[in-house]
């Protein structure tokens, strides 16, 4: 079984259980509203079942600036992405510290959560972007975002009364407790998590696979929450992953399991979040390879590998398994990268994501040695279907 505790040392559980949720449920409707999109309900969601360990709520501003200025919650313990509640200031003026609000859909009107309120803040959000996301860009999609966002923040522990229900795939959602028992059930003592928001090609299979030469087993873990819009939707994707183990990978070494959050295109930052969040998952080993989790050219290629030399194999517990870049070199007649690659650049394959979106839009097939021809043709179809893809 695998051995690895959640990251804090235990899983945190913030669902709300039967009488709890029927006493919060009666009290809700006259608690202050507050107005929570997609993106928070989906991190409301992942705080409630652990996969946030040891998040019991959004931050307050002393893990917030703590988390901003070292890498590390105000405990010391290993966070590296601020997870926040912005919220606008004429809904703030209706609480205060102390009071309890309620966390309502602003799609659909469903009470998701409750909060007790810790902390109400002001966020400098330009100092969190060059903070988090290294740049001040309004370009970068995760600046973007951010800019978007009210200026105060609320933090303080939640509890979930309504989970987020899947439109697609709900097969295949599983939360940290579900996947630990499954890891444990098939005797895997190591497990590798695998982070992707595309569809997988050749390299990301190459990483994984060397990767699963030295564990049990693979845990495919595409991230299917908010992503940008010429990322590949996540159903597509869903097939292609499909697909693609169904053909070429052993069905008792791996396991598809979603991870419900947003994209935030963070790179270094976000590698290391990524990694503690498997962590939760049960993961014990954690793959990042080329600019992990980066956009356009705001990281160097191997920046979001340096960033874990911030912290001890014990304060963050889950080994990291860094990969070159790779590709299919033409010579060598395999996959391999500049560790196991004497043959000059002209000899390998590589392209780009615009290039490979501009063959699939005309139905044509990228190389096999790029992509498994299985893979191609359920993009080439998602393509099909949409007009952005
Ligand atoms: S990410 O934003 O989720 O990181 P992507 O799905 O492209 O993007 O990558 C998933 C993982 O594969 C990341 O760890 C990334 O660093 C790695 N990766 C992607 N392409 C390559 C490549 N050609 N060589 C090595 N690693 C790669």
């Amino acid at each position: 079984m695998t051995s690895i505790l959640p990251h804090g040392g235990k899983l945190i559980q913030r669902l709300a259980q039967e009488t709890r949720r029927n006493d919060l449920l009666n009290i809700a409707n006259q608690l202050p509203q507050i107005p929570v999109n997609t993106w928070t309900i989906s991190d409301l969601d992942l705080i409630a079942v652990g996969a946030f360990s040891p998040l019991e709520g959004f931050m307050n501003e002393e893990d917030y600036q703590s988390v901003l200025n070292s890498m590390r919650l105000s405990n010391g313990t290993v966070w590296s992405i601020p997870i926040t509640l912005a919220v606008d200031e004429k809904i703030v003026s209706q609480f205060s510290v102390g009071d309890q609000a309620a966390l309502v859909g602003d799609r659909d009107g469903v009470i998701y959560g409750v909060i007790s309120v810790e902390s109400i803040f002001k966020a400098d959000l330009q100092e969190e972007a060059i903070k988090i996301f290294k740049t001040d860009d309004p370009e970068h999609p995760g600046v973007q975002k951010l800019y978007e966002r009210s200026t105060i923040y609320v933090g303080g522990p939640i509890e979930v009364l309504n989970r987020p229900q899947p439109e697609k795939f709900g097969q295949f959602y599983y939360d940290p407790a579900k996947t630990r028992a499954h890891f444990q059930e098939q005797g895997w003592k190591t497990v590798v998590g695998f982070q992707t928001r595309n569809p997988v090609h050749r390299a990301h299979e190459y990483i994984q696979k060397s990767a699963m030469e030295i564990v049990d087993a693979l845990f495919l873990n595409p991230l299917v929450g908010e992503t940008k819009l010429d990322d590949v939707p996540a159903d597509v994707r869903m097939k292609s992953y499909l697909t693609l183990l169904e053909h070429y990978y052993p069905a008792n070494r791996t396991f598809l399991g979603v991870f419900p959050a947003a994209m935030r295109y963070a790179g270094p930052r976000e590698a290391v979040f990524h990694a503690i969040v498997r962590k939760n998952y049960g993961c014990t080993h954690f793959i990042v390879g080329r600019d992990h989790a980066g956009v356009g050219d705001y990281y160097g290629t191997y920046e979001a590998q340096e960033i874990f030399s911030n912290f001890t194999p014990e304060e963050l517990g889950i080994t990291p398994l860094f990969f070159e870049h790779s590709f299919f070199c033409t010579v060598c007649g395999n996959m391999a990268s500049s560790k196991t690659c004497p043959h000059d650049k002209n000899q390998h394959l590589t392209l780009s994501g615009t290039k490979v979106r501009g063959l699939l839009r005309e139905g044509k097939c990228p190389p096999p040695e790029f992509t498994r021809p299985e893979v191609a043709q359920i993009l080439i179809e998602g393509m099909k279907e949409r007009i952005t893809v």
